[in-house]
């Protein structure tokens, strides 16, 4: 077992103490993370006890502990799965080289880069779900929401830790930093659009942690590939934690699905918001936006710095190990470009197709989420089916950033009829008027 030590003011199975200069810094952004935790985290439920699961343990089986406590009393802390014995570089130009324990300095301003893009997503969420407390439908969805919290703030020490281990002074300005962006603020935005937008009511908040949060898988996924064997182990921590993330997303739009099929069976000629259930075409929109803004987190479909990552071997592939190569040379992958209006076929070098790799696997993965929820309506003899946005719509990011393409089918639109189907279908989210 590979225990935590919870004697120290920062729980860890990393022997912090053993390294007084490290612990002493950690130890003076530990109170700036409270400080940050009390003005942006859940409002109004500092005070409360809440039943909280806490990792006690980085083994697969029994790693958690439940209990009341109340959220800035929470144990954040720096959990490691433990070291594989002679880790080596599983991928890229470095392949079969032992991997890295320390920066390696050609790479040092990307790994940086990985891990400060990574680290602000996880404060940002904790900012973006705030008020959700106030409107919780249930004590079990409260008590959901703040699991995510308090783990959300665990997955910013994890990346904390990293950057104050092994960055120096920079590493330690750039953790100070995760503490001073706010998602939202037009002045001092967080880095990645989607956690800048708005999570003030339960349906975005379920479609966050369905879509947004699995985004955080599968680059979790590709960064517990990593050469850095600090960060690989971290992250494979991380997505223990995450898979609950996924499910309340998942389950939480399940059962809105099913409340409104038992609503649209008990009332077949009414609008179901009339009893208080959330029509179906308006959780479609919801998915419309959330879905489509994750798939820009996943960058441009061409780059040049995928290429760079994978090669270098600080990011591989979602299951790097199901492959057979893993060199991706003189490979090529068939991608979709637009040239002067028209989609065209190309094939690109394999490297700088990676983030498309990625974004393909993700898509897969939501789309058992949406056949469950189609399961539901079929279930209940509804005959609606939710579809994924296609991954040409609504993009901000990439080839197809600003165009104008079908939400079903991707096909490119002239702007009177993509005005019509976004009129009929608006890829937004509904501001809700009645703010806490
Ligand atoms: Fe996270
Ligand atoms: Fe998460």
């Amino acid at each position: 077992m590979t225990g935590i030590d919870y004697s120290q003011k920062i729980p860890n199975n990393v022997d912090l103490k053993s390294d007084k200069r490290l612990q002493r810094a950690l130890e003076r952004w530990q109170p700036d993370y409270i400080e940050w935790w009390k003005e942006m985290g859940p409002t109004d439920f500092n005070e409360n006890d809440v039943y909280l699961r806490t990792a006690v343990s980085v083994d697969k089986d029994g790693w958690a502990n439940f209990g009341y406590v109340k959220m800035p009393e929470y144990r954040w802390g720096i959990f490691l799965t433990p070291n594989e014995k002679d880790p080596k570089i599983q991928f890229g130009d470095h392949m079969g080289q032992d991997a890295w324990q320390q920066v390696p300095g050609e790479y040092r301003n990307w790994l940086r880069r990985l891990i400060v893009t990574q680290g602000d997503t996880e404060p940002a969420s904790v900012e973006q779900q705030r008020l959700l407390g106030h409107t919780a439908p249930s004590l079990y969805d409260m008590r959901n929401l703040f699991q995510v919290n308090v783990e959300e703030g665990r997955h910013l020490w994890a990346m904390v830790y990293l950057l104050h281990r092994h960055f120096g002074k920079d590493g330690r300005e750039e953790a100070d930093q995760m503490l001073q962006r706010r998602s939202g603020n037009p002045d001092h935005p967080r880095i990645l659009s989607t956690f800048n937008e708005p999570i003030d009511e339960w349906l975005s908040f379920f479609c966050f942690t369905m879509f947004t949060d699995r985004d955080g898988k599968f680059q979790l996924l590709s960064l517990a590939e990593s050469g850095f064997d600090p960060l690989a182990r971290t992250t494979r921590f991380m997505l223990t934690e995450e898979a609950h993330h996924m499910f309340v997303g998942q389950t939480g739009l399940q059962r809105i699905v099913r409340r409104t099929c038992q609503v649209m069976q008990e009332h077949p000629d009414a609008d179901p918001a009339e009893y208080g259930a959330m029509p179906l075409d308006l959780i479609q929109r919801y998915i419309n936006f959330w879905a489509s803004s994750c798939y820009d987190l996943f960058g441009a479909e061409v780059s040049s710095n995928s290429a760079n990552f994978f090669a270098s071997g600080l990011k591989g592939r979602a299951y790097e190990d199901k492959y057979d190569e893993h060199t991706a040379l003189d490979q090529f992958k068939t991608l979709e470009r637009l040239q002067d209006g028209k989609i065209v076929s190309e094939e690109v070098p394999m490297r700088n197709a990676m983030n498309e790799v990625l974004r393909e696997a993700y898509m897969a993965d939501n789309q058992k989420g949406v056949d469950s929820w189609n399961k539901e309506c079929a279930k209940h003899g509804i005959d609606f089916e939710f579809y994924l946005p296609h991954s040409r719509f609504n993009r901000k990011v990439g080839e197809f950033a600003g165009g104008r393409f079908h939400v079903k089918t991707g096909e490119p639109m002239d702007e009177a009829s993509y005005e019509a189907m976004l009129e009929a279908c608006p890829p937004k989210r509904i501001a809700t008027t009645s703010r806490v």
